[in-house]
Parts: C-alpha cells; sequence; structure tokens
C-alpha cells in the first residue's frame, strides 16, 4: 500500500492493530462544479466502512490544516450525510501517545513535524539488530564501540539484546562547527585496547559518512581482527563517503531527525521516538 505520508501508514497500522476495517482514499467528492465540469473536488485520507465514517489526517503543515478544514467544512455543508472527522496534528499525537507511540502531551514537542519510527517500532527493530549481531558474532567476544553522544540509547537497547560476552567502549569526536576551522578532533579516545580484537562500530545516524569515515581510519589503524559498523540510522540520500554499513535499523529521508538520543542542539535526545524536526524549528 502506497501512502502519501508516514502517519498515514502508522494511522493504518493503529487501525490494523484494533482490527477497523480501512480505505484509503476510496472516494472523491467534488465541490465546486461549473455545468459538467468538477472546478474542486475533496479526496478523505481514510474511509472506515465499519464505523460509516471517513477520517482526514492534518498532522502536516498549519498552511494545508487551514486548506483542509475549509474543505471539511464545504463537505459538510454539500453532503450532510457524509460523516467525516478531522484529526489535527494534537489528536493524532495524542491518539500516537495513548497506544504507547509517543509522549504523553504533544504540547511538550510542538517543534515535530513527525514520528518516523515510534517507541515501538524502534524497539522491534533493535531487539531484530540484536539476535542478528548475536548470530554474526557467535562464539567470539567483540569489542562494541560507541561514538557518543547521539548513541546512548542506541547502544544500551542494542546491547541488552545481544548475547554475547561483549566489552563495551565509547569515543568522542568533534563536530563541524561553522568556520572556526581545523580538522575532527578526538575528544575521547578508545580505553581498551582494539587490537587484535573484533570490533563492532555502533553509530546513531550517518549522514554525508564523513563523520564515520574518519572514525574507521583511526579504528583501522589500531589493526583490528575484523570491523563492521551498525548504524541506527541511515540518510543514504545525503551520503558523499561512500561507508560500508553491516547492519542498519531504519533508512531516513534527508530531513533532519531527533529523538532515542539524536539531537538538535542538545536538545530532544529523550523523546523516546524517532521524529522530523520542522522547519521552522531549525534556526
Ligand atoms: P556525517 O558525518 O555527515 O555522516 O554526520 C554524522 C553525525 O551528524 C551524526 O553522528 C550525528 O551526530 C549528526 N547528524 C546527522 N544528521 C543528523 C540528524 O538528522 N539529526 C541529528 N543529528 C544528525
Amino acid at each position: 500500500m502506497e501512502f502519501a505520508h508516514e502517519s498515514e501508514a502508522e494511522f493504518a497500522r493503529i487501525l490494523d492493530f484494533y482490527g477497523i476495517s480501512w480505505l484509503y482514499e476510496p472516494s472523491s467528492f467534488p465541490l465546486r462544479r461549473k455545468g459538467e465540469r468538477i472546478l474542486e473536488a475533496f479526496t478523505p485520507d481514510f474511509f472506515l466502512p465499519d464505523l460509516n465514517l471517513y477520517v482526514e489526517l492534518t498532522t502536516l503543515r498549519q498552511k494545508l490544516t487551514t486548506e483542509k478544514n475549509r474543505k471539511v467544512r464545504l463537505l459538510r455543508e454539500l453532503y450532510p450525510q457524509v460523516n467525516i472527522k478531522l484529526l489535527n496534528r494534537r489528536d493524532y499525537l495524542r491518539l500516537l501517545a495513548k497506544y504507547g507511540y509517543g509522549p504523553p502531551d504533544a504540547k511538550k514537542v510542538p517543534e515535530i513535524d513527525r514520528v518516523l519510527a515510534s517507541a515501538r517500532q524502534i524497539q522491534r527493530r533493535v531487539a531484530e539488530l540484536g539476535a542478528q549481531i548475536s548470530r554474526d558474532y557467535s562464539g567470539q567476544a567483540p569489542v562494541a564501540v560507541g561514538i557518543l553522544k547521539g548513541v546512548f540509547f542506541f547502544m544500551a537497547d542494542l546491547l541488552r539484546h545481544t548475547s554475547l560476552p561483549v566489552s563495551v567502549d565509547f569515543m568522542a569526536i568533534s563536530s563541524y562547527e561553522g568556520d572556526s576551522g581545523g580538522a575532527v578532533k578526538i575528544l575521547k579516545d578508545l580505553d581498551l585496547s582494539i587490537t587484535d580484537q573484533h570490533v563492532l562500530l555502533v553509530e546513531d545516524i550517518v549522514d554525508t559518512g564523513m563523520t564515520l569515515n574518519r572514525v574507521l581510519e583511526r579504528l583501522r589503524s589500531h589493526r583490528p581482527a575484523s570491523l563492521k559498523v551498525c548504524a541506527l540510522l541511515d540518510k543514504r540520500a545525503r551520503r558523499l563517503v561512500d561507508v560500508p554499513l553491516d547492519y542498519v535499523g531504519f533508512e531516513v529521508p534527508d530531513e533532519f531527525v531527533v529523538g532515542y538520543g539524536l539531537d538538535y542542539q542538545q536538545r530532544y535526545r529523550n523523546l523516546p521516538f524517532i521524529g522530523v524536526l520542522k522547519q521552522e524549528a531549525l534556526s
């Protein structure tokens, strides 16, 4: 099923979960005509046959919401027998929160445009990755190396899902901050020796790949027995350096994402889900 938006896919999953049948954009209602010609029509996102209810999600930009409100008003006037419910952003986030998908109060994170991976989806995927890593490293005692800070939730959850005698270490590196010059600096180096060890590098998100590329060079110089990469998120569309990723949690679109460890100016790391930050929240 092709949805126009991830929030629609998520809504469909909630309906499926609760056994409510749905049809996606099954009918269009003409709103304005000139003779035989239809000048304007409205196609609600969902029809729920069991409830005889159309549902329109307005989780997107405010501009679109205003336009949709107008169309829904017109639709109600012209087709009084049609039952339609408009779920706005707040309603929708509340709905997700109710099912354990998000924070209890959407007002706390008004800067989030939409949820890309819910807490539940993340936990399911991380468990799968943990199981796969446990199989692949069976009989070995790898060293998991995390890159601070964004990786802290992921690393903790991932390792809880591995059944290996694993050692843990962290590195911290500087990131590019405007035109101050300089190069990637190691702010915290490894405590453990990784020479002749099987190393699994764990990253939160790979964007251009430049950070990972530098870190891999550095780790290779210690001559580990093997070196693999596990990234929670892969923002592939933005890749500049072709870095090998052995394990990937989710591919994400070319947008700024926060939550589950990922920050924007040190905020949002504690959100239990991964969401896209609204354009206007990025200064
Ligand atoms: P890269 O060097 O361009 O691949 O960038 C990797 C680093 O940039 C990650 O470890 C993150 O710290 C940060 N980063 C890249 N994209 C995002 C994002 O969408 N949200 C939060 N941090 C990001």
